[in-house]
């Protein structure tokens, strides 16, 4: 079945109504840098450690994450709006100045709120993106506000909707979590 412009737009809009953080998802492949931003990151399995991300299969950032096996998931913080979309630019050139190569060769995007590097542990065609699994080998995070996309725009959490001090009330200690 193809899908309408109107179908797609339609769609775009509902599932819009979902707000998610903002990611950069960068790798290192033939000895050039990739990352795309990305908000479709969820967290899959705690044994072991798996998430997840949807990439398209017109991106440069796929291609260089089959290339490397490897990738990082970057947390963009709510101030790093212009990260967001300096990454989010086909055909442009990958923006250097936003991330640092760590000594193990992860591109990792400065003063990320968290930053989870990770092997690929399985791949997923999925229509016209592929499912990564990564299994994560490292992570870190920092405390600070998110980046929040919701309806097509930026924006931030309201106060009240923060967690005090980046601790999680109550779901670690929820049955099944
Ligand atoms: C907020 C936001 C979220 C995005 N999420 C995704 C995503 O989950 N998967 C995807 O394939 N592209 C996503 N994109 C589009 C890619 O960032 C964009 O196509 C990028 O230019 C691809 O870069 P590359 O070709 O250099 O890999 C998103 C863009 C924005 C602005």
């Amino acid at each position: 079945m193809s899908i309408s412009g109107e179908l797609r737009l339609d769609f775009r809009e509902c599932v819009g109504a979902f707000a998610t953080g903002v990611t950069v998802v960068t790798t290192h492949a033939q000895g050039q840098p990739a990352g795309m931003t990305l908000n479709s990151f969820t967290s899959v399995s705690l044994d072991p450690l798996l998430v997840l991300v949807s990439l398209a299969h017109a991106t440069r950032t796929l291609e260089a994450v089959k290339s490397s096996n490897r990738f990082t998931v970057n947390v963009l913080h709510r101030n790093q709006r212009d990260v967001a979309l300096a990454f989010a630019k086909p055909g442009a050139p990958f923006p250097e100045g936003y991330t640092v190569q760590d000594p193990h060769g992860f591109v990792v995007v400065r003063h990320a709120l968290a930053i989870l590097r990770c092997e690929v542990y399985g791949t997923h065609v999925a229509g016209d993106h592929d499912l990564v699994v990564g299994e994560v080998i490292d992570f870190e995070g920092s405390g600070g506000q998110p980046l929040i996309f919701h309806r097509g725009a930026f924006g931030g959490l309201d106060a009240d909707a923060l967690v005090p001090q980046g601790r999680v009330i109550g779901i670690h200690t929820a049955s099944g979590w």
